[in-house]
């Protein structure tokens, strides 16, 4: 019993500690309404519902972004996905970049986002067949991309 107690109070020191590693910020920048993307609202809606919480300056960040060790996942994942696409200031990017995007988001859908490990939390941001079409017919003006396999 005792070495078991002596366990949990080393785990318990450990995660403590883990507490005073440096980690990125958590931020939430002001939002130019008139940078932000604009999409037809059942578009926005599935937006909003799935991908704003790591690609927008409006992140409802959870209490164990808080918490290390998910923390420096948590955060990490909000700073990388806004470096890669940020609907909140979607007007700053240039037209081919924004068609680059569109590309990129009519392929994400796919499989790839959201992240599997945010599914796992927040399992309403699960896209259906239905949300990934309609993200597909907008990124690509109905048409499709010729290079790109839908699954
Ligand atoms: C839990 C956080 C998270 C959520 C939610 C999320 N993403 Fe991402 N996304 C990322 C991260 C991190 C990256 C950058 C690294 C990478 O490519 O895996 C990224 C990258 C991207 C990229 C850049 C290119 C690419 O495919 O890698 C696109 C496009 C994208 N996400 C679209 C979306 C869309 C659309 C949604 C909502 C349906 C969404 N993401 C939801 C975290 C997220």
């Amino acid at each position: 019993m005792k070495s078991f107690l002596q366990y949990l109070a080393a785990v318990a020191i450990i995660i403590g500690l883990l507490q005073f590693v440096p980690t990125y910020e958590k931020t939430n920048p002001p939002v130019d309404r008139a940078k932000e993307i604009k999409a037809p609202q059942d578009v926005m809606a599935i937006f909003k519902r799935s991908c704003y919480d790591c690609h927008s300056n409006e992140t409802h960040w959870p209490w164990y972004a808080n918490v290390a060790p998910m923390s420096w996942a948590v955060r990490r994942d909000v700073i990388e996905g806004r470096k890669a696409l940020n609907f909140s200031t979607w007007y700053d990017y240039d037209e081919a970049k924004r068609k680059e995007l569109r590309k990129q988001i009519y392929r994400s859908v796919a499989i790839a986002m959201p992240l599997p490990q945010y599914l796992w939390l927040h399992p309403d941001a699960k896209l259906s067949q239905k949300d990934k079409q309609r993200i597909r017919d907008w990124a690509s003006n109905g048409k499709g991309f010729d290079d790109i396999e839908v699954r």
